[in-house]
């Protein structure tokens, strides 16, 4: 296969044709909610993500909708446009499954637009590399646990995948940013990018923190708590099963763009430090089987 050169009109075509033609068209006022039991709407209603999911969907909707709207590269600014209208989806989707199951959401402030819609794309971006990482695990414990119904899963299986290809996007599109950028511009884009991902990093661990000091604000932690509802899982094998989730959903696309590296880098580091357990080594490898078995 031919190499791709990061940051050729080549590049910026594919990352941008491969992500504007896996759009999956649907609209989410057409969703049939399905009717679910006593215990299954119970543990709907009590994972602590509503308020942090309504909001962060909505504010990261109007970051990339702004990027969209400055972007002077037609190319670029149709796939960017298109990826801010997913982002406004997900917003949707949330809302309308609050209202359907009767969640209440705390009222949040309308979110202002950026300011430096490049800079904010890109903080999103590599908090959403963060994110999506962890989602992709928790999100197949609880398909495979059937902790929710089916329908309910598979109402939620494109926005996943759609996080897939945001942070596929993402990525290239940096490289491609850097790439362009003048001998001097290379340094300066590095130092830019490098304070997004810190600032984002200790975002997540501040987040983190307060959620195992206080236990108070049930809301916040997306991925790093709701882990806890799935049941018993080590943390190598939570590990393993992101890094797999993680691989099998990028796997999709075009295979001479860029992946992201940083969190399945990092998480494979741990890896290598976490001691194994026997209790690890077993909940590793049933993870394995029902990966393995289509589950
Ligand atoms: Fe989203
Ligand atoms: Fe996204």
């Amino acid at each position: 296969m031919k190499d791709l050169q990061i940051g050729s009109a080549e590049h910026r075509d594919l990352f941008c044709r491969s992500f504007v033609e896996t759009h999956v068209p649907f609209r989410p006022e057409e969703i049939r909610w399905p009717d679910l039991d006593r215990e299954s709407l119970a543990r709907l209603k009590a994972l602590p993500v509503w308020n942090e999911a309504v909001r962060t969907e909505s504010e990261t909707a109007l970051k990339v909708q702004t990027l969209g709207n400055v972007e002077t590269d037609p190319v670029l600014a149709e796939a960017i446009s298109l990826q801010g209208y997913e982002e406004g989806r997900h917003a949707s989707v949330i809302r309308l499954l609050t209202r359907h199951y009767g969640i209440s959401v705390d009222p949040f402030p309308e979110p202002v637009p950026p300011a430096d819609p490049v800079g904010a794309f890109l903080s999103t971006g590599y908090g959403e590399c963060m994110d999506s990482f962890f989602a992709f695990g928790l999100f197949a414990i609880g398909k495979r646990s059937h902790f929710f119904p089916d329908a309910l899963i598979d109402i939620f299986e494109p926005i996943m995948q759609e996080e897939a290809r945001h942070i596929l996007f993402l990525v290239n599109w940096a490289a491609y940013l850097r790439a362009r950028a003048s001998f001097l511009g290379k340094p300066a884009f590095d130092f830019r990018r490098t304070v997004k991902i810190g600032q984002q990093v200790l975002d997540h661990v501040r987040h983190a923190t307060r959620m195992g000091k206080s236990g108070e604000n049930q809301q916040e932690g997306f991925t790093m708590t709701s882990h806890d509802s799935f049941g018993d899982f080590s943390l190598r094998s939570f590990f393993e099963l992101c890094l797999s989730e993680n691989d099998r959903r990028l796997s999709l696309y075009d295979s001479r763009l860029l992946r992201p590296k940083l969190v399945p880098a990092s998480v494979r580091f741990a890896l290598r430090v976490l001691p194994r357990t026997p209790r690890s080594d077993q909940t590793s490898a049933s993870g394995q089987a029902n990966l393995t078995s289509g589950s």
